[in-house]
C-alpha cells in the first residue's frame, strides 16, 4: 500500500490504449490511492465512463457539464496529489504544449498545481515525428515527466517504439515519485553541466552536443530535497532550473569552468561533473574572422591542452566529500570508464554510451551504469534523465551515510 492516502487524477485521452487506463486504475487502488477519471470525448469512445466510476466509485468526468451540473476543473487540479495522463495522444500532448484547452481534461491540465506525469501512446511515425518530439520537450520544460513509450507491437501492425508503457510500469514511475517525497540531503553539490566552447576567431568555435539536461535534472533533484547546489554550466539553449537552492554560474570555456570549480569546491560537500568539456582548445584564437585563403592548401589549428577539472578536484578531495564523474564513451566502455575513476579519483562513475539508443548527448533519456573503484558494475535500463538523477542521488546519499 505504498499510494495509501494518495489523490490521483487519471487523465485519459483517446487511444486504441485507452483499455489499459482501467488496469492502471486498478493498480492504483490496490496500492491505497484514491483515484479520480476525466476522459477526453474521443477517449470515451474507446472505455466507457461508466466503466471506470464503476471501478473508482468516483464519477468519471468528460465535459465540462453532466447532467446539467457544471465540473469544476480547477477544484480537480487543486484535489489532486498527482496527475497521470495515460494514455496521452499526439494531439493532447500537442494541445497540453500550446495551451490548448479545449476539453475538461485540459482545463484540468492548466489549473493542476500537483506534479503532472504523462505516458504517451501512439503509433512508430507519429512518436518519431519532430512535432511530438519538439512537444514533448517543451512538456518537461514545464516541469512535466514524461513515462517513456516501450517497443513492441503497435495496433499499426507496425513494430517499434509508441506503445503505452505497461500500467505496473505506471504505477512504478508513481510510487518512485512519492519515495522521492520522504528523502532528504542536506549538503551543498557542485554540479558541471552543459558543453564548453572554445573560441577559433569571432565566429567559431570547438564545442559538442550537450544540451545540459543530464546536469540540470541532478541540480534540480538535489534541490528538491533540501541540498544547496552551486551549477556551473556551459553555454545551453536550456534554461537552467529555477529553483531557490541553485545557485547558477553562466561559463563558456573549459578555463571558465576551471576558475569557476576551483573557487567554489572548498565549499561544497561533494560534485558531480556532467559537462562535457573540451579537452583542446586553440592555443591562439584570431581577433578577426579568419579568411579562406585563395591557395586552398587547408587550414591547420593548433591546439592545446584544457586542464581536467574533475582530476584537478579529485586532487583536493578530503575524506568528507564525494565526487560523481560521468563518462561518455562509443568502445571499450567499461574499461574506459573505470580508468577514469581511479585517474581523477572520483568515487563512481556515471558511464553512459553513444552505441545506446535514447543515451548520451540531448536525449530525454539516458541508460546508464554505475562503476565504483573496485570495478563493481550496476547497471540501470534506459529511463528519464529525471530517473536517472534520482538513482545517482540514491547512490550518493548511500556514500554520505556509509
Ligand atoms: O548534457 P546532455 O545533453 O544531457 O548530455 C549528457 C552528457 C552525455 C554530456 C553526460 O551524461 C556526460 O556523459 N558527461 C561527460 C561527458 C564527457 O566529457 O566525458 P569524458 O569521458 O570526456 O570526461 C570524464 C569526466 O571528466 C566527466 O565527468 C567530465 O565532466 C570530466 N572532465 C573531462 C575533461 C575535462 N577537461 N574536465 C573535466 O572535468
Amino acid at each position: 500500500m505504498r499510494l495509501k492516502s494518495k489523490k490521483i487524477l487519471l487523465g485519459i485521452t483517446g487511444s486504441i490504449a485507452a483499455y489499459k487506463a482501467a488496469t492502471l486504475a486498478r493498480l492504483l487502488m490496490k496500492e491505497g490511492a484514491e483515484v479520480k477519471v476525466i476522459l477526453t470525448p474521443s477517449a470515451a469512445a474507446f472505455i466507457t465512463p461508466l466503466s471506470l466510476s464503476t471501478l473508482t466509485q468516483n464519477e468519471a468526468h468528460v465535459d465540462f457539464f453532466d447532467n446539467n451540473t457544471w465540473n469544476n476543473h480547477v477544484e480537480l487540479g487543486l484535489w489532486a496529489d498527482l496527475f497521470i495522463i495515460a494514455p496521452a495522444t499526439a494531439n493532447t500532448l500537442a494541445k497540453m504544449a500550446n495551451g490548448i484547452c479545449d476539453n475538461m481534461l485540459l482545463a484540468s491540465y492548466l489549473s493542476a498545481k500537483c506534479p503532472v506525469f504523462f505516458a504517451p501512446a501512439m503509433d512508430l511515425d507519429m512518436w518519431k515525428h519532430p512535432s511530438t518530439q519538439r512537444n514533448i520537450t517543451t512538456l518537461l520544460e514545464y516541469g512535466n515527466q514524461l513515462i517513456p513509450v516501450e517497443n513492441g507491437l503497435l495496433a499499426s501492425g507496425l513494430v517499434g517504439k509508441g506503445r503505452l508503457a505497461e500500467p505496473e510500469h505506471i504505477v512504478e514511475y508513481i510510487n518512485n515519485h512519492f519515495g522521492q517525497q520522504s528523502k532528504h540531503l542536506s549538503k551543498t553539490i557542485l554540479i558541471t553541466a552543459g558543453p564548453t566552447y572554445e573560441k577559433i576567431d569571432p565566429v567559431r568555435f570547438i564545442g559538442n552536443h550537450s544540451s545540459g539536461k543530464m546536469g540540470f535534472a541532478i541540480a534540480q533533484a538535489l534541490a528538491d530535497i533540501g541540498s544547496k547546489v552551486i551549477l556551473v554550466k556551459g553555454p545551453t539553449k536550456l534554461n537552467p532550473p529555477q529553483h531557490p537552492n541553485i545557485q547558477v554560474i553562466n561559463v563558456q570555456t573549459a578555463l571558465e569552468m576551471y576558475d569557476a570549480c576551483q573557487q567554489h569546491y572548498p565549499t561544497c560537500d561533494g560534485a558531480i561533473l556532467a559537462a562535457a568539456v573540451a579537452d583542446y582548445r586553440p592555443i591562439n584564437p584570431a581577433d578577426s574572422k579568419i579568411k579562406k585563403t585563395k591557395d586552398s592548401q587547408g587550414l591547420t589549428l593548433e591546439l592545446v591542452e584544457n586542464p581536467d577539472i574533475a582530476k584537478h578536484l579529485g586532487s583536493l578531495k578530503t575524506n568528507q566529500q564525494i565526487n560523481i564523474g560521468f563518462a561518455l564513451e562509443t568502445s571499450n566502455e567499461a574499461a574506459n570508464a573505470h580508468k577514469k575513476v581511479l585517474k581523477k579519483n572520483f568515487d563512481f562513475i556515471v558511464l553512459n554510451s553513444l552505441n545506446d539508443k535514447g543515451a548520451g548527448f540531448n536525449h530525454d533519456t539516458n541508460k546508464v551504469s554505475f562503476i565504483d573503484k573496485n570495478n563493481n558494475i550496476q547497471r540501470f535500463e534506459l529511463k528519464t534523465k529525471a530517473a536517472v538523477a534520482q538513482d545517482i542521488i540514491d547512490k550518493l546519499i548511500e556514500l554520505f551515510d556509509a
